[in-house]
This record gives C-alpha cells, structure tokens and sequence, in this order.
C-alpha cells in the first residue's frame, strides 16, 4: 500500500478496490455490539484540523478508535495556531508526541503534501480536505456508497454515471471524486454555470454541461455539491441564490427526472433550500446519512491499510 493518501490519483485500480473491499469487511463490524478492533493498538492518530468540519473530523475519530489507536484531535481555534504559529511548529510538536498518522485539514491547497514531504513528520499523512483541492477520503466513501446501491457492493463502477452538480470551482470534493470514480470506470458528468467550473477541466476525465434537467434522465447519481460561500461562492459567480437554485438546484420536480433506482447524494454541509430542497434531501432514495456513515468504515480502511504492519516511519 501507499504511505501517505494526498490525492484520490494516488491511489490505482487494485488499491482503490482494496480500500473498498477492506471498508465493506469493517462496515460488518458496525452491527456488532462490540465494535472495537485491537489493529492498531498503540499507535498514535493526530486529527489537525485548521479548518472547521463536523462529519470527517469525528468520522476519523470514530475509526481511529475502533481500531484501539490512541487519538489526539487538535482544533487550530483554541490552539497556538491563533498565536499565529506556523505549520512547521505544529508539525514538530506533533511529531515530538510520536504520530504515526497525522489526518490533516487545512484551508490551504497542497498544505498535506507539505507535511508529507517535508520530513517535520515521519507518519503517513491523510488529507482531510486541503483548500479547493482534494478531499480522497470524501471520494473513497461516495465510491463505497455507489458501490453498494449500482453495483451490487462488488467490482468497480464500470459504466455507472455519476452527475455532480454545482459550485465544483470550490469544490475539492468534485476533483477527488472525478479522479477516483473514473479510476473505478465510473461515467462523472460535472453540470455546473460555467462561472463555476475551474480553469482547465478540459483536462480532467470527465464530460461537463450546462444543462442539468437533459442530464437527470442519464444519471444512475446525482451528486450535489454545497455552494461554497466561505470560499467566495456567492459573490458574483451567479445572480442570486434564487436564480441559482432555478437553474442548479434539485426539487422534487427535477428529481423526477431521475430513472427510478438513481440516488441522489451530497457530501454535506447542505445549504437547504439552495442546491437541494428540504424534500430531496430526507427523501427515501437520498443517500445523504448513510453516506456519513460509510465514512467511518471507510476511514477505518485508510488507516488499517496505510499503518498496519509498520513501524514508525518505514516504507510500506
Ligand atoms: C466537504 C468539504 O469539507 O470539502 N464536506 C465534507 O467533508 N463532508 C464539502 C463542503 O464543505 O461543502
């Protein structure tokens, strides 16, 4: 396996098949009444988030100790971070505590493959999210959980079509995602104005459209993306959210337009009433919730895979 998880490209056929393959092993575990494994017992898991996060800070948690890994979440808000100490400095100090894993996210794109190679840290590095660039753990679950409802919870997603929709200009989880389906032999149309698509996604392995009612029909998934507001999303990339939502949103309207077994998934935070009604959102064939819950096994799989049977800093 790889030592450190920075893009879903890291990640070829085989591997990606072995991430999801272990996570459905795992997800097993999630019935049981005992749910903790002795894997990683004794290695230290540091959770560095400078960036704010609800389902992936505690979703790496939970699969961190289910693995019986000691666990450290750090939080740049309340930390020396607000003193205005730098990533190397919170680097060292995390690596004086001996982490084996350091699970990063940062408002910064490239910011864990800094970490990665700059040697301040001698664990496997996992990026939680960096900038407007990569989410791949985001991707291995979405792909677990379309795996699981188009095809039949095994192989890969040889000509499932995936439609993401919406803000993909700010979006790390749109670019994980086209990486990592279309290794899995996924279809990913991104619908989105064009004033949302980023610069050279020409080069990017996927179709794009501006029309998302003639692309509904021809999805298998839907993919919303939230409009990035923090990110700058609303300030003249489009008239009004009004307008938006007309144009870009899912309602019930549109998701008729879906064929009857497509799902409709989100990545959360969902803004409702933006690019999602309230209606879609808690709707039987919306996959949004179990989507978090995949997360965790999901996770459970990237840690087992990239720390068990080493030791410290070794290649693996
Ligand atoms: C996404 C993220 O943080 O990139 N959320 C997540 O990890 N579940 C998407 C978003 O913030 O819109």
């Amino acid at each position: 396996m790889i030592r450190h998880l920075l893009s879903a490209a890291d990640l070829d056929h085989p591997q990606a098949l072995r991430v999801l393959d272990t996570a459905a092993e795992l997800l097993a575990l999630a019935d049981r009444p005992i749910k903790k494994l002795p894997t990683l017992r004794g290695r230290t898991v540091v959770n560095l988030f400078f960036e704010d996060s609800t389902r992936t800070r505690i979703s790496f948690e939970a699969a961190a100790k289910r693995l019986s890994a000691d666990v450290i979440t750090f939080s740049a808000k309340g930390s020396s971070v607000s003193k205005g100490e730098s990533l190397k400095d919170t680097a060292l100090t995390l690596q004086a505590l001996g982490a084996d894993a350091v699970i990063v996210r940062h408002q910064s794109s490239g910011a864990p493959h800094r970490l990665a190679t700059s040697g301040w840290v001698d664990g496997s590095v996992i990026n939680a999210g960096d900038g407007t660039h990569e989410h791949p753990t985001q991707a291995l679950l979405d792909a677990f959980t379309l795996r699981r409802h188009l095809a039949g919870g095994t192989g890969d997603l040889d000509g499932c079509r995936v439609t993401i929709v919406g803000d993909v200009l700010h979006s790390r989880v749109a670019r994980s995602n086209a990486l990592l389906l279309s290794t899995l032999g996924a279809e990913v149309t991104l619908v989105a104005p064009p004033t949302l698509l980023p610069v050279g996604v020409q080069t990017w392995p996927v179709a794009t459209s501006y029309d998302l009612d003639g692309s509904l029909p021809k999805s298998d998934a839907v993919m919303m993306l939230r409009v990035q507001r923090e990110r700058g999303a609303a300030g003249g990339f489009f008239p009004s959210p009004r307008e938006y939502s007309r144009r870009y949103g899912i309602d019930a309207r549109r998701m008729a337009l879906l064929p009857e077994h497509a799902i409709v998934m989100h990545p959360g935070p969902m803004n409702r009433g933006v690019e999602i009604t309230a209606e879609v959102a808690d709707h039987p064939r919306s996959v949004i919730v179990e989507q978090v819950a995949n997360g965790v096994a999901v996770r459970m799989a990237v840690l087992y895979l990239l720390l068990s049977g080493s030791e410290g800093g070794q290649d693996r």
